[in-house]
């Protein structure tokens, strides 16, 4: 197996780190803009081989494209992170155009990878890489919901002083304030979560994690790493382990929850071909109504960057 990721920032050190340290790939390829920077972290990360005793080969390459030569997986990261006071959609003038020029490099090389897009605003981001990909959706999609979760989860954990591996969650709809975290699909042992938490800490909860990011943001002057590098590293090992595991995806819909056309968090099942299935929660209609709104946000932004490429074309 071979997985390239795209910009060794903070968030593709990262999960390129994860990625070989697992070993879910012989080989990683990492590819930054900046001169000599993904070559230096790759001789770092490769350096830690014998310490954490894997044998993936890591290598760095200042935009050269044909190292990443018939990738299986591509993660794309590039593009700049947030500010604070900057929403994610303030992000789309710049990071379209890196990440077109990135995924057709991506696919000139690699025709045949799965491509999961990390780039912010990320929804509408995973659009851009699949407009220029032209690709199966199944095959193009976008890590948002795994990060998204993990925060629930990770804040369910310490309010509930349990471990977060006994918490079981689905996340719904665009990567922004308006994501739909499903309290009635929220299970910590087996146990519905309403039975353990009162319903005013639960709805803090929630509120905090579609936040979750700007609060790190605000904490550090730039966006999160850990979590999304590692959430992009899961969605890599689902895919070259082949596990058909069910996580919250952005991916491309067409007509499911009723709705069409629109790159939005679902839950999915993953493997070796992507997406293998878009499931479909039988969600009641408050649950709707969020969902709607959410892909309504997210369609307004998707809008923005059809009008850049119809401005560009003429
Ligand atoms: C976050 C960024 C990566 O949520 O979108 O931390």
């Amino acid at each position: 197996m071979k997985v390239s990721v795209i910009g060794a920032g903070n968030v593709g050190a990262t999960c390129a780190d994860v990625v070989a340290h697992k070993e879910l790939a012989n080989e990683v390829v990492l590819v930054d803009i900046k001169e000599n920077f993904a070559e230096g972290k790759a001789l770092d990360m490769w350096q830690t081989s014998p310490i954490n005793m894997y044998d993936t080969r890591i290598k760095g390459s200042t935009n050269d494209y044909s190292k990443t030569a018939n990738s299986d997986v591509v993660v794309i990261t590039s593009g700049l992170p947030r500010k604070p006071g900057m929403s994610r959609d303030d992000l789309i003038s710049t990071n379209a155009g890196i990440v077109k020029s990135v995924t057709e490099n991506v696919i000139k090389h690699s025709p045949k990878a799965i491509i999961i897009v990390v780039s912010n605003p990320l929804d509408v981001m995973t659009y851009c890489a699949y407009l220029t990909a032209r690709i199966d959706s199944k095959r193009v999609f976008g890590m948002a919901g795994i990060l998204d979760t993990a925060r629930y989860k990770a804040f369910l954990a310490e309010a509930l002083n349990c471990s977060p591996k006994d918490i079981q969650a689905v996340l719904m709809g665009g990567h922004g304030d308006t994501m739909v975290p499903l309290p009635r699909y929220t299970t910590v042992g087996g146990i519905p979560v309403t039975e353990l938490i009162a319903k005013d800490k639960l709805d803090a909860i929630i509120e905090r994690t579609k936040k979750g990011g700007g609060e790190i943001v605000n904490l550090l002057g730039t966006s999160a790493w850990y979590a999304p590098g590692a959430s992009a590293a899961q969605m890599v090992e689902a895919i070259v382990r082949d596990q058909k595991r069910i996580f919250p995806v952005c991916a491309w819909l067409q007509g499911e929850y009723g709705l069409k056309n629109v790159y939005l968090g679902v839950p999915v099942k993953l493997g070796k071909n992507g997406i293998e299935e878009i499931i479909e929660l039988k969600l009641n209609d408050d649950e709707k109504k969020l969902l709607t709104a959410s892909s309504k946000a997210v369609k307004e932004v998707m809008d923005v960057l059809d009008n850049m490429n119809k401005a560009v074309a003429k």
